[in-house]
């Protein structure tokens, strides 16, 4: 063992030389948000530099984001309707769908991808359907449980099997638009599976599926409610999303989505889960993606504004972290300004 460890720190060359983990423009994925009916650009006031764009300003964004180094975006979407089918989710001219083709459009070398969830779409705003009363009926998907076992439900559960043909749709619908990349993120059992059969169905075999595969109930998606107008009316997100107690069952839910035909792997949030981002690159050889979340995005933005931190720095660290920790992509509200540093 060298007895002398500053000897590779003496210069930047040296440094760079040694250095083992590299942060690449095109590692970075941007999500946007569009609001159908709008006008113009509203900023969100909890992730200050971000906003709620209007249809006609994605051509804009898109291409200034590839112009910063960006190669990658994550569409959501606020729909002016909501109702108990999430029917403007997988409607072939709903907001998203349009902002796909507005993208692909404006800069066709930009890699597209979307949210697979009907959160923003239900009035109640649960990532999959709600039971209206207690019932037992007669199982309708190909999925588990076999086609017609009987099934029990309680009012106000999240229904997983019923939700499942809406992910699929809802996918399907993206992927006709032009999406490159479809994203499950509603945390139902067996979503992967769902589109995949779905996707595969209607031609869209070249589809890819990121599958939001450990993604953790968080009260770090809290500013990200505001900008999608997603928080859910009553109760929580505990029933379906990961305990963020546990670190084995994230080996499950990992595991499952890698059988289940996932292209690429997400850990969700980033910053308090980079254990199970390692744990991802080890139990798994698909390519992993790690979400640096919309809560981790306010709160170096809140503290960069009030002078307490080096804005720049502590982004270009963080990215730096994700990688070290075995993400090969990383989803961040920062991609536009970690490119543009990156590119300097
Ligand atoms: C949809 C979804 C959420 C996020 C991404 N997709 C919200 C949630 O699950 O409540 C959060 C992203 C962020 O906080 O930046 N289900």
């Amino acid at each position: 063992m060298p007895d002398r460890l500053r000897r590779l720190r003496r210069t930047p060359q040296l440094r760079a030389l040694v250095r083992e983990h590299v942060v690449h423009p095109e590692d970075l994925i941007y999500p946007i948000f569009v609001r159908e009916g709008s006008r113009e650009a509203e900023p969100i006031e909890s992730m200050p530099g971000q906003s709620r764009l209007p249809l006609s300003g994605v051509g804009n964004a898109i291409c200034e984001a590839h112009e910063a180094g960006v190669r990658a975006v994550l569409i959501f979407g606020l729909p002016t309707k909501k109702d108990e089918r999430a029917t403007e989710a997988y409607n072939p001219h709903g907001i998203v769908q349009n902002a796909i083709r507005a993208a692909k459009d404006s800069c066709p070398e930009m890699v597209v991808m979307t949210d697979v969830c009907v959160c923003a779409y239900t009035p109640h705003g649960h990532c999959g359907i709600v039971a209206t009363g207690a019932r037992t009926g007669r199982a309708g998907s190909k999925y588990s449980p076999p086609a017609g076992a009987e099934t029990h439900s309680a009012e106000g559960e999240v229904l997983n099997d019923e939700t499942l043909p809406l992910l699929a749709e809802m996918a399907v619908s993206h992927a006709r638009a032009g999406a490159d990349v479809v994203g499950p993120s509603s945390m139902m059992d067996h979503q992967v599976l769902a589109l995949r059969q779905g996707l595969d169905a209607s031609g869209f075999g070249s589809t890819a599926i990121m599958a939001y595969s450990a993604k953790f109930s968080s009260g770090f998606y809290g500013p990200f409610r505001e900008a999608a107008d997603s928080a859910p009316s009553h109760g929580d997100r505990s029933s379906y999303q990961h305990d963020p107690a546990n670190s084995r069952h994230s080996v499950l839910e990992l595991l499952e989505d890698v059988d289940e035909g996932a292209d690429i792997l997400m850990v969700k949030p980033g910053l308090a889960y980079l254990d199970i981002v390692k744990i991802a690159r080890e139990v798994a050889d698909l390519p992993i993606a790690a979400y640096n979340v919309s809560g981790e995005y306010s709160m170096v933005k809140a503290a960069a504004e009030r002078g307490w931190l080096d804005e720049k720095r502590i982004v270009l660290e963080t990215l730096t972290a994700f990688k070290r920790a075995g993400a090969d992509l990383v989803i961040t509200y920062h991609a536009k300004d970690a490119a543009r540093w990156l590119c300097e």
